[in-house]
């Protein structure tokens, strides 16, 4: 499963990118508002830093408008990939810019049919947002379950990008449904490193290892 960051926070990107783990990322206007910083200026210096795939989403809501911007997007940086909203003009959008031979990220996808929908028009990925839904008590794994199952059936090229993982359980859960891609903030990324068993085990090898050293010191001057 390929890991992409959801941050246009360029340090976290910088020390994704220097874990070597990261295979992409995910923008959208929210994110890219925090920083305040102008769009195309921090989705080009994204590309700079990153040579996977990066989300740049769309802020507009017609069909028409969104055909320009994603045209506009997609002529920036060959690995950028244009993110629309799963509605029925992004949907429009998706299969004329699928077919102009642009990779589409169709975000906002809360339904299995939705998703259906999205691989008919050609899109690159999908996004179903996990966390979302269990927030509204629902069930985001589930979700990307039922899209990587459906996508089988029929053979969709489509990948699934697992989005709004809240937790390192979100990950593990989405990966064991066949989640193509995750992504995920930067604290949830960091966190899979961790694991307590790990750190208690090299502080006991370390300890056996220096206690056998100086053995072996004292021995030697006998
Ligand atoms: O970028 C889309 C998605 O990952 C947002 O996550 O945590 O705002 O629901 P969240």
């Amino acid at each position: 499963m390929k890991i992409f960051l959801d941050t246009a926070d360029l340090n976290e990107i910088r020390k994704g990118a220097a874990l070597g783990s990261v295979d992409g990322i995910t923008t959208n206007p929210s994110l890219i508002a925090k920083q305040g910083r102008d769009f195309k200026e921090m989705i080009m210096e994204i590309t700079t830093i990153i040579d996977g795939p990066i989300s740049a989403e769309v802020t507009t809501l017609t069909k028409e408008e969104m055909l320009r911007d994603g045209r506009e997007y997609a002529k920036w940086q060959k690995n950028i990939v244009v993110k629309l909203p799963t509605t029925r003009e992004g949907v429009e959008a998706c299969k004329i810019l699928s077919d102009e031979g642009i990779r589409i990220n169709m975000t906002l996808c809360f339904s299995p049919m939705q998703a259906l929908l999205v691989a008919k028009a050609g899109a690159w990925c999908v996004s179903p947002f996990v966390g979302r839904l269990d927030d509204i008590s629902s069930d985001g794994v589930e979700l990307v379950s039922q899209i990587v199952h459906i996508y089988q059936n029929y053979d969709y090229k489509t990948q699934v990008l697992a989005a709004s993982m809240r937790t390192p359980l979100h990950v593990l859960q989405c990966a064991l449904a066949g989640a193509h891609i995750a992504t995920m903030p930067f604290k949830v990324f960091d966190a899979l490193y961790d694991h307590p068993l790990t750190d208690k085990g090299l502080k006991n090898f370390l300890a056996d290892w220096e206690k056998a050293k100086k053995d072996m010191a004292k021995s030697k001057g006998k």
